[in-house]
């Protein structure tokens, strides 16, 4: 391989120490429709009041750019996640706190992810919400699509997702309001974001 790696000299512990807190991934993982995007969109709205700079990675815009290469086989899937996994990575570097919204079925496929990150700085929130309330809501109408067999290998329905089972945070959102959810991840989370810089 002919590749040498380019070292940098502003480290990411300077850009920490510039932007006046850590940086670490929050890695949302849960159904389709489970509430992800909005967590994570509360999160970051919380956050920026907070003065913490952060960037939202999302399935769904990471598809219709990055990586509008892959479907949803579970190949393609392991595919998408390792890509978002090294962004995340790359964020990290800048100090910058990363909130992922991937369904990440596998827990084989979110172990990669966490092991490409590094696992102090990975934080993974289970968004459960069981698949029939999922269903219920269908706010993007691929679940109604997915029944008729219009979509193939819809995750719940002909596709797996494997639960995780020793999450960071495991959060209701068909139980907990949307602020409630962001408050815990706040409330687990505010310790590491200001610690020893
Ligand atoms: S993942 O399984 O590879 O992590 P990802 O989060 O990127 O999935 O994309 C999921 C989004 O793609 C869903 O929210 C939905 O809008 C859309 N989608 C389209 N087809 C499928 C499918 N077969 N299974 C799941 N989601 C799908």
């Amino acid at each position: 391989m002919n590749l040498t790696k380019a070292d940098f000299q502003i480290s990411r512990a300077q850009k920490e120490i510039l932007n006046g807190h850590k940086s670490f991934v929050v890695w949302l993982t849960g159904f389709s429709g489970s509430g992800k995007s909005t967590v994570a969109n509360q999160l970051e709205i919380a956050l920026f009041e907070k003065g913490v700079r952060s960037f939202c990675l999302d399935g769904d815009n990471t598809r219709l750019g990055i990586n509008k290469d892959l479907g949803f086989s579970s190949a393609d899937r392991t595919e998408n996640i390792r890509r978002v996994a090294e962004m995340a990575k790359l964020f990290l570097e800048s100090g910058t706190i990363v909130i992922t919204s991937f369904i990440s079925p596998l827990i084989s496929d979110r172990e990669m992810a966490k092991k490409i990150i590094g696992s102090t700085d990975f934080v993974e929130v289970f968004i459960n919400c069981p698949l029939a309330i999922c269903e219920q809501r269908d706010v993007k109408g691929l679940y109604a699509k997915a029944r008729k067999g219009e979509i193939k290998d819809f995750t719940g329905i002909d596709s797996p997702f494997e639960a995780p089972l020793n999450s960071d945070i495991e959060l209701f959102t068909n139980q907990n309001s949307i602020e409630e959810c962001v408050k815990i991840i706040l409330e687990k989370i505010s310790e590491k974001l200001f610690v020893s810089l």
